[in-house]
């Protein structure tokens, strides 16, 4: 029973960081470059930034996945994966599955050579999309917090 109450504790503290993470760079930062530096300059100030949160970020997610994964092992409880009255399980792996994806393969990866694309192409490279994407996966995380506290304090069922 301790163990499991301190793997909350865990779980709880990785996602106020990270999601936290996330609500400052949607409601603050991206909102901020747009308002004040020249388009073709936003995505490359943006990246700067976020690199700095992105170190952060990937330590909060894997300890968050793992605090999680120690759960279903302690509490046993694999076969909620099966009922859909725990869709908000389900919400959290995929939650968790797409921001891992993100920080670890398409951000390491894709954006590493970003300032080089940049400059080849002569692209303007402002954040419209980039804000558009932040505020979908923002308003996702702060749902799926939502209904996994119901879930997890019997609320649904
Ligand atoms: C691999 C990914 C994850 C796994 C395996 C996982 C697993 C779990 C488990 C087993 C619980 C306890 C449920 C219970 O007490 O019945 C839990 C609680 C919770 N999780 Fe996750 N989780 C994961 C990712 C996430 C993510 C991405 C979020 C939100 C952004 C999240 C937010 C929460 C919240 C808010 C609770 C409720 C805590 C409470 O009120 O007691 N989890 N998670």
């Amino acid at each position: 029973m301790n163990n499991l109450t301190i793997a909350r504790a865990i779980h709880i503290l990785s996602i106020v960081i990270w999601i936290g993470g996330v609500a400052f760079v949607t409601a603050v930062l991206i909102p901020t470059i747009r308002r004040f530096a020249h388009e073709k300059q936003q995505l490359s100030i943006f990246h700067v930034i976020e690199n700095r949160f992105a170190f952060i970020a990937r330590f909060a997610v894997v300890l968050a996945g793992l605090s999680g994964l120690y759960m279903v092992y302690a509490l046993n409880t694999w076969d909620r994966f099966t009922q859909i009255q725990y869709f908000w399980m389900h919400a959290m792996v995929l939650l968790w599955l797409m921001f891992a994806f993100a920080l670890f393969i398409i951000e390491p990866f894709l954006f590493k050579n970003h300032g080089r694309i940049v400059k080849d192409h002569g692209s303007i490279m402002n954040l419209r999309k980039t804000a558009i994407v932040h505020w979908i996966i923002f308003i996702l995380s702060l749902a799926t917090i939502f209904v996994s506290v119901l879930g997890a304090h019997g609320f649904l069922y």
